[in-house]
């Protein structure tokens, strides 16, 4: 078996030229139709604004920030949110788990999602809860890997181009 094209790492601080590599990330899977909390088109002040906060809440810990790289740079992402209210202390929510066109369809989803459910063993977070566009892609993803389906809110976003669209809740239990 051919080793990936990628590698995985958790980012404790994140320098300008990796924000303008997440940036790049978002911006491609905005213009692929993925409904991420971003409209089309996706300017890149916006996206820089968003990964400036997200870096922001990686270096006060409220968030783990997980990237994946190959040889062009930043290839893929995923979140994991950790300041949540005080009676939560055992859960994170996984978030904007995102991985470039360039390199999809090869894995690197379900390592993220793996490398993600690690760094919350690690945190002391057991109970993972993610929400995820009714019918996309990433449904099939997170099914495989064991994740359960709670249940759809109809007409709960908007996709990047305007058309509305439900979400799915799923939690993981990792105790
Ligand atoms: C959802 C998303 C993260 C999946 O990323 P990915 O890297 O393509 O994920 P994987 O490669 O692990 O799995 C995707 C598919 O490729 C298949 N696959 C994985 N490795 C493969 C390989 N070596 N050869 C052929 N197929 C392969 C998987 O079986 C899976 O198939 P399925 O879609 O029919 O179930 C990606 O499509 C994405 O970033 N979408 C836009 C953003 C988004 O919607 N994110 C979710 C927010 S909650």
């Amino acid at each position: 078996m051919t080793a990936p094209a990628w590698s995985v790492r958790r980012l404790q601080t994140v320098s300008a030229a990796q924000l303008g590599e997440l940036a790049s990330v978002l911006i491609d899977c905005v213009e692929g139709g993925a409904s991420v909390s971003f409209m089309h088109p996706l300017g890149r002040e916006e996206a820089l604004a968003f990964w400036s906060s997200v870096a922001h809440a990686t270096a006060q810990g409220q968030r783990a920030l997980l990237v994946a790289e190959d040889t062009e740079g930043i290839c893929g992402t995923a979140q994991l949110v950790l300041n949540l209210p005080p009676n939560q202390p055992h859960r994170a929510d996984l978030s904007k788990v995102l991985v470039h066109r360039r390199v999809r369809r090869q894995g690197l989803g379900a390592a993220l999602v793996r490398a993600a459910e690690a760094v919350a063993r690690d945190c002391g977070r057991d109970l993972l809860v993610l929400d995820t566009v009714t019918g996309g892609d990433a449904q099939r993803l997170y099914e495989r890997l064991g994740w359960v389906r709670v249940g759809d809110i109809p007409r709960f976003a908007l996709m990047p181009t305007g058309a509305f669209c439900g979400t799915t809740y799923y939690y993981r239990d990792l105790a």
